[in-house]
């Protein structure tokens, strides 16, 4: 298995934070929902220490919202709290983040056009690739789906987070 988003070490040789930012279209869905999963299952197995973790989006329309009521009442009864306020993903972010993660082929490909340097379009890489337990390719996009589209993306995203942490902790 190859190595993922790189370990980074400081000049003294102590093991610094990985750096992982989510990133679906608006910000208020999907993304949002990801990085507080991540977080919480980080902190289940004590390594909040080793993660930072943050989301955009590509499309900026919803800059400063709240997620979207949706997601935040079905994450809510799961015990997540969703309250990151939605930001447009910048060509910066590839400084400061070590793996970004797309919830989907169209923000996959956004994110390596954005991507400043072929090395940065290999921090790229698709959340659902981690997933373990679905057949699903991509996360899809709740925003004109009812409830169960909303329930359908927790699923997901619990999946692949368990996966992603598995897999990170594993190297
Ligand atoms: P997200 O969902 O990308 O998971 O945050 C969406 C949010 C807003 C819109 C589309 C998708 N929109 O068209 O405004």
């Amino acid at each position: 298995m190859s190595t993922i988003g790189k370990s980074p070490v400081d000049r003294s040789g102590w093991e610094m934070k990985r750096r992982l930012l989510f990133v679906c279209l608006g910000n208020i869905c999907r993304s949002p929902a990801a990085e507080e999963i991540f977080r919480c299952k980080a902190a289940a197995e004590g390594l909040s220490w080793k993660y930072e973790v943050d989301s955009a989006g590509t499309y900026g329309g919803h800059a400063g919202d709240l997620p979207d009521e949706r997601m935040r009442r079905s994450a809510r009864k799961r015990g997540y709290e969703l309250l990151s306020r939605s930001r447009l993903v910048r060509s910066d972010d590839f400084d400061r983040f070590d793996m970004i993660l797309a919830m989907d082929d169209a923000n996959y490909e956004r994110l390596c056009r954005l991507a400043p340097t072929v090395e940065d379009v290999n921090k790229v890489y698709r959340l659902i690739d981690f997933a373990r337990r679905t057949d699903y390719t991509y996360i899809p996009d709740p925003y004109y789906e009812g409830i169960e589209g909303f329930e359908r993306v927790l699923d997901l995203l619990e999946d692949a987070c368990e996966g992603l942490l598995d897999r990170l902790e594993s190297e």
